[in-house]
């Protein structure tokens, strides 16, 4: 592709409102005489010729400081910095523009995050995880569209294979492993041999990896359209096991992420942690959500799968709506959907139509309207709007004409037992 052609092809790629924020983020660059660069998977994505979301830039230089320079210049764009990264970020309505400045990074020991310096575009490449993601586009100077590729990237997007840039890579930071599932999953790309053989030898390495990074992958699984095709993969290559013990995934479980889809097409990252979970015992999942540093109310989904996998046997088809909602209703909507994906035949169905509908019925007739018919205000009035809820479901009572009817019913047989 020509040189001019792939800066061409990134702005039209973009967003309408990014590209004036990148043409004065480019602007500013070439003015202070400070070379940038698209790096990552912006150009891994620019030569595959997929649209580009993301865009990373790196600077020879202070991106701090130009971050907030470009910021002041332009109206409705808010920068974030990151001082011990080195990076800034430029966010509008609609776009996000990361600036880092090229760094060297070092690791202490496995699993510890780096130590970072500043450093030239060489360093820069050299930190990162595969080959197709080591390449750099230059937007200043006489280099303007030319790529860098110090580690012949552009033929491992040709070959399609992942590869990582030296044998220790997986030892210095195994989410790569995470990561490496991932890419070959959307990509449709294979592990370099060597590559597969480093992963395997060191997929122990992510016991060092902590919750908080380890969630943090998984929850960009979670966001690829098929996020099971790569837990199977991870599991099979023994990741998912080192990561804890609780995790596990098979081809059962895969089915129930595809079924998940057909009744909930964008299931959130607590929906799929509870189905990952679904297996598990109340303890086992405590251990699950302290491992993966989950926070309060995905801990509770995932902590609550048991006592919703225990009333699989009990929703049988015959039991009516308003049973339904009584078992369903105490448990987190996230382990409930693990159930409609999950569970066995009667009890998918009886929880799907739970969360599709039944745990939005109200009667038409409130607390208020109770009172207007001259209910006294008391337990008795609770259990005459719960018993006025449970007919709608059960379809006992259809209009509002049909409630007024059960209502006076309840309010005498009350009134009844007070004399
Ligand atoms: N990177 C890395 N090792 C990591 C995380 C990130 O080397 N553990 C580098 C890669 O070069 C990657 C870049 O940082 O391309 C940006 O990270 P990220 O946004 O996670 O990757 P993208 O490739 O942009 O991922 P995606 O396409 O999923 O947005």
């Amino acid at each position: 592709m020509a040189k001019a052609n792939l800066i061409d092809n990134l702005n039209r790629a973009l967003p309408a409102a990014a590209r004036k924020p990148l043409a004065a983020i480019v602007r500013d660059a070439q003015s202070e005489a400070l070379a940038i660069y698209l790096v990552g998977g912006s150009v891994r994505d620019l030569l595959l010729d997929r649209p580009t979301l993301d865009v990373d830039l790196t600077l020879e230089g202070d991106a701090l400081a130009l971050a907030r320079r470009v910021a002041i210049s332009l109206e409705d764009v808010r920068c974030t910095v990151h001082p011990t990264f080195g990076t800034a970020t430029l966010k509008g309505a609609d776009f996000r523009l990361d600036v880092a400045t090229a760094r060297v990074e070092t690791y202490e020991r496995p699993g510890a995050l780096p130590s970072v310096h500043p450093g030239s575009l060489q360093d820069d490449l050299f930190r990162r995880d595969f080959t197709v993601n080591a390449m750099a586009l230059a937007m200043t100077g006489d280099q303007r569209g030319a790529i860098t590729d110090p580690f012949d990237g552009r033929s491992d997007l040709e070959a399609r294979l992942l590869r990582v840039l030296h044998e220790a890579s997986f030892k210095d930071d195994a989410t790569r492993i995470l990561r490496a599932a991932r890419y070959g999953s959307r990509l449709s790309f294979r592990l370099e041999s060597n590559t597969m053989r480093w992963l395997r030898r060191d997929v122990t390495y992510l016991k060092a990896i902590c919750g908080h990074r380890i969630r943090e992958e998984l929850a960009r699984i979670f966001q690829e359209p098929q996020p099971e095709r790569i837990l199977l993969r991870l599991s099979e290559l023994g990741a998912l096991q080192a990561i804890h013990p609780t995790l596990s995934f098979d081809s059962s479980r895969a089915e129930a992420f595809g079924k998940l889809r057909e009744i909930h097409p964008t299931p959130s990252r607590t929906i799929y942690l509870a189905l990952l979970a679904w297996e598990a015992s109340r303890p086992e999942a405590t251990a699950f959500a302290t491992r993966l540093a989950l926070n309060k109310r995905e801990t509770e989904a995932v902590r609550a799968v048991a006592a919703v996998r225990a009333l699989e046997r009990t929703l049988s088809a015959e039991v009516r709506p308003s049973r339904v909602v009584e078992l369903l209703s105490p448990f987190p909507s996230a382990a409930v959907w693990a159930l409609a994906a999950a569970g066995r035949e009667s009890a998918r169905v009886q929880a799907s139509r739970y969360l599709h509908r039944w745990r939005y019925v109200k009667p038409s007739l409130d607390g208020h309207a109770l009172l207007a018919m001259g209910a006294i205000p008391g337990p008795q009035l609770g259990q005459a709007l719960r018993r006025l809820k449970a007919a709608k479901l059960d379809g006992e009572v259809r209009s509002r004409r049909d409630e007024e009817k059960l209502a006076r019913e309840l309010l005498n047989a009350g009134a009844r037992t007070r004399t």
